[in-house]
């Protein structure tokens, strides 16, 4: 086999053969292969797609190119939830240990902020004494004793995405549907579980900025993990404004606390009950999302996700007292607000600039392995369909940094339409794919 013959092909919109694409990844892993001929080959992906077949093959390999985790000494059913990122997007932190309070056990990789989303890693890292590097006989008594346990995806999990996806970045190919589903679902299933429910984000805050692509790279996912012999479900969620209120990492941790004792944001409790839901009928722990739901929204009332949430803190080193007393944690040393520059309703909110702002602020990378500052970010004061005033606050930023202040401020003021009418406030859960029984 010769890659210039499988780029040929792949030019010409012929469907690739498993051998074929197992012999680009290998190739291209252990350095036989060159960049420039990889490059090209994603940009034929790029113009002419990749069956299913072709991309449940891809993903396969690309799983399989380095460290695969076995799970197997974690007793029941191992569900696992992966977002596309967003902004202010702190579900994980609320899952964990409410679906695993509801006795499916979470044994979770995440991953850290870049650019305007956050990441899970950094958030819990607010937490005074959190540790995220647990060793794998760590990770694996934790999940066995408390349920829940969330670490860092090791470096050599899925190496031949990490190599192809930095080619994708510098050649313009990121966005082709296939590749990212088999960036995503390959890191997915070499990290073990035997469940996945994906929240596939839509919106200004989203890499999928429109529902349909939304839609397809969740029915995607779903038909690329089940194929590959895992059980699967997915989420198609609104990402045109923040989700919930806070941005930036320890502001999340508050607001997730909040939304364990059942008092967060409405939309932050929504996307936790249709999210954890689906991952306890997964789990094997509800027949139904009507039946798990029910008892999701019991767990938050009757201080058991609240409890997981203190137990999971504590065996990852962290400061438990952080449930009763949310102000240990990190806390910034200027709060400014954002004036409303006009009276009327919001309409809209460019996401995605929020989530700029925050970074800009402190609380997220522009560039990898960059130092994020734990207390900085922004808290949303009005979102959409809301009345505002002008000279009203959109929002409060947070941060150390106050040179800041100034660009983040406009960034911010510029990221809301403000209308004169009510608009109709987007859709939360557009769409879920699967474990509806
Ligand atoms: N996230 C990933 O992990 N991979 C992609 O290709 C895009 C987003």
């Amino acid at each position: 086999m010769r890659p210039y013959d499988i780029i040929l092909k792949k030019r010409r919109g012929e469907e690739l053969s498993r051998e074929e694409i197992t012999f680009l990844v290998d190739g291209f892993t252990r350095g036989d292969i060159p960049d420039y001929q990889m490059s090209a080959w994603c940009m034929a992906v790029f113009f002419q797609g990749m069956s299913a077949r072709e991309t449940r093959d891809l993903t396969i390999a690309m799983a399989r190119s380095g460290e695969t985790v076995d799970l197997s000494a974690i007793r029941g059913v191992k569900v696992d939830k992966h977002s596309t990122g967003g902004v202010g997007d702190k579900t994980t932190l609320v899952l964990a240990p409410l679906v695993a309070a509801a006795g499916v056990p979470v044994a979770k990789m995440s991953g850290r902020g870049l650019g305007h989303t956050g990441g899970t890693l950094d958030k819990l890292e607010s937490i005074p004494g959190f540790r995220v590097d647990l060793s794998k006989d760590a990770f694996v008594r934790n999940v066995n004793s408390i349920g829940v346990a969330v670490v860092g995806q090791t470096a050599a999990v899925a190496p031949a995405d990490k190599k192809l996806y930095a080619l994708r970045d510098v050649t313009a190919t990121v966005d082709s549907m296939p590749l990212i589903a088999s960036s995503v679902c390959s890191k997915k299933l070499a990290c073990g579980s035997d469940a996945i429910v994906f929240d596939v984000k839509a919106g200004s805050g989203a890499f999928m900025k429109s529902d349909e692509d939304a839609v397809a790279l969740a029915r995607l996912m779903v038909e690329i993990v089940e194929g590959a012999g895992r059980r699967a479900a997915a989420v198609v969620s609104d990402m045109s404004q923040p989700l919930g209120l806070a941005v930036g990492n320890a502001l999340e941790v508050r607001e997730a606390i909040d939304a364990l004792r059942g008092q967060g944001p409405p939309d932050l409790i929504e996307l936790c009950l249709t999210l954890g839901s689906l991952m306890l009928v997964l789990g094997g722990a509800a027949s139904d999302t009507d039946r798990a739901r029910e008892l999701l929204g019991r767990l938050l009332e009757n201080g058991s996700a609240l409890a997981k949430f203190a137990e999971f803190v504590a065996a990852q080193g962290g400061d438990a007292t952080v449930c009763e007393r949310p102000e240990i944690l990190p806390r910034a040393a200027h709060t400014v607000p954002v004036p409303s520059h006009a009276s009327g309703y919001v309409s809209a909110i460019d996401a995605e600039r929020v989530g700029v702002a925050a970074m800009i602020l402190g609380a997220g990378r522009r560039v990898k392995d960059e130092a994020i500052d734990p207390a900085a970010g922004l808290v949303v004061e009005k979102k959409i369909g809301q009345e505002v005033a002008a000279g009203e606050p959109l929002a409060l930023l947070h941060t150390n940094n106050a040179a800041s202040i100034e660009e983040a401020s406009r960034l911010v003021s510029s990221a809301y339409t403000i209308s004169q009418s009510p608009p109709s406030p987007p859709l939360l859960v557009k769409r879920v794919f699967g474990a509806q029984r």
